[in-house]
């Protein structure tokens, strides 16, 4: 009890406080919990069972009789139009293959994929059958956030009720895995660790990359209670930003996706997780990257690895190799310290490699470069500083309850307003923006509406053409971006996305104008 710890306190944040001790009780009780659940689900026949350490993150391994994945329902636009119903209920669903009574929309966890092409337009109804207000975002998305677009600073639909939502894509939106969830302030965190997530796949623009199977791997955490709940969190885990025992790909564990050798799959794998970084591996098969969240590059690049933020995309290639091998979530460790979360959380599905080979698909055929702001001059130059403050001091307390273990997340020194303006752009120009991190975590810093150029991460330039609508500052670093503030005008927010931090506060408006 003497060490602060070392999350709270950035370099230049002295005096760091410490967590009260029934925190780190708690936190023990929590681990204890955590081995006790990987022994009943033993009991319940489960295959294999291998506990790992303990603390954070499922216990490694459990893997369960292969199920084959199952991707949620998909629903494609036509003649330039898409139109849903998205019904937002509470409802008993089989997750992680055992009964769970969650949050979904259209009564499935993922809910249904959207797929789009570039300049349609998609109309959604959202209906809210819950207790508790809801809306909806459209995650990386370059669409407006103005009316009844992407405006999730202004709609909220209140139990009972229902809102349509019209959005427009432009014609030259970018192709790639996209998503929607909820962007209630202070509710957020639990809506989307309680079920509410599904993907968006906005299609090529441009002539098709050959592939034998396209799939949508939503990736998902929460923790279930004996009744199948999804568990509440205590204080402290909103201060580090929650993360669940179960990792889910499309609301199951381990599922087996079946190939054939030879074959090339792309799989648009989008990491919904409240907070926990994903970095995944695949031995034994060829991973090509075709785009991270909002962009596509412009030749496929071999990797050994891969890394997806929470709310990040990628879209891969994966040509299938000889032998059955498993998709592997690594450790990411996204806090100061040894032991912090988003830990490894092993096996997340398998690959299974039977029949006989199949020819070699033609190439890849190149794709546009997106634009390169490194060449251009911003027309302002700014600095966001993340950091984190006991609640009361200087900062008034919410007094509902809200908050991370005592804690006020801010971006300059103050926590969200909705009504305050923190940031004006002019639109039709591109500004730099380094985010500054005076903590001891990591935060995963969002933008809506406008994609992200990074250019600089912790003063050491980027190589190449990185596009990102999510973008990882280090404990005590900085990141910096390169923004195109274009086509939209209105407001909107930046945010951490570890929800739990942005519904305590780590989230600013930023308006574009005109003219
Ligand atoms: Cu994925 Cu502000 O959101
Ligand atoms: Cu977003
Ligand atoms: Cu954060």
């Amino acid at each position: 009890m003497t060490a602060p710890d070392p999350r709270l306190t950035g370099p230049e944040r002295t005096p760091a406080p410490v967590p009260p001790p029934d925190d780190i009780e708690r936190r023990r009780l929590v681990s204890g919990l955590n081995r006790r659940r990987a022994l009943q689900l033993g009991g319940l026949g489960l295959l294999g069972l291998a506990i790992g350490a303990p603390g954070w993150g499922p216990s490694a391994g459990l893997a369960l009789a292969a199920e084959s994945l199952s991707e949620p329902e998909t629903l494609r636009s036509a003649n330039g139009l898409l139109r849903v119903r998205l019904e937002v209920a509470e409802t008993s669903v089989t997750l992680a293959g055992r009964p769970a009574h969650v949050l979904t929309y259209n009564g499935t966890v993922p809910g249904p994929t959207l797929r789009l092409r570039p300049g349609d337009r998609l109309h959604v109804e959202l209906v809210n059958r819950l207790s508790d207000p809801t809306n909806l975002h459209t995650h990386g998305l370059h669409v407006s956030p103005r009316g009844n677009a992407d405006n999730t600073l202004d709609v909220h639909v209140q139990p009972g009720e229902s809102f349509h939502y019209d959005i427009q894509l432009p014609d030259d939106h970018p192709p790639g895995p996209f998503w929607y969830h909820p962007h209630e302030h202070h509710l957020t965190a639990d809506q989307i660790w309680r079920g509410l997530y599904g993907g968006i796949v906005v299609e090529d623009a441009g002539p098709e990359v050959p592939v034998t199977r396209d799939r949508v791997l939503v990736v998902s955490d929460t923790t279930l209670d004996d009744d199948g709940h999804p568990v509440q969190v205590s204080e402290w885990q909103r201060m580090e930003g929650r993360e669940g025992e179960l990792v889910l790909v499309n609301g199951q564990l381990t599922p087996t996706l079946e190939a054939r050798p030879g074959e090339r799959e792309r799989w648009r794998i989008i990491n919904t997780c409240t907070s926990r970084f994903l970095r995944l591996r695949l031995d034994g098969h060829k991973v090509d990257l075709l785009a991270t969240d909002i962009g596509r590059l412009a030749e496929p690049r071999r990797v050994d690895e891969v890394e997806v933020l929470n709310s990040g995309r990628v879209d891969v290639l994966v040509t299938v190799g000889e032998r059955t091998g498993e998709l592997q979530g690594l450790a990411n460790p996204r806090t100061r310290g040894g032991d912090g979360p988003s830990g490894a959380p092993g096996a997340l599905a398998t690959l299974r490699v039977g029949g006989s080979p199949v020819p070699a698909l033609p190439p890849v055929p190149a794709y546009p470069q997106l634009p390169d702001l490194r060449e251009v001059q911003p027309a302002a130059r700014r600095t966001m500083v993340l950091g984190l403050d006991r609640a009361g001091g200087g900062h008034e307390d919410h007094g509902d309850g809200h908050g991370s273990g005592g804690m006020v997340m801010t971006i300059d020194g103050r926590p969200f307003d909705h009504a305050r303006t923190d940031v004006v752009t002019r639109l039709g120009t591109v500004e730099e923006w380094t985010y500054v991190n005076h903590t001891g975590m990591d935060h995963p810093m969002h933008l809506h509406v406008w994609p992200m150029q990074v250019v600089a991460i912790d003063g050491r330039p980027v190589e190449g053409v990185v596009y990102q609508d999510v973008v990882r500052v280090s404990a005590g670093g900085e990141t910096t971006v390169r923004i195109p503030f274009e086509d939209f005008d209105g407001r909107t927010v930046f945010h951490c996305h570890i929800n739990d931090h942005e519904d305590a506060g780590m989230m600013a408006v930023v308006e574009a104008r005109t003219g």
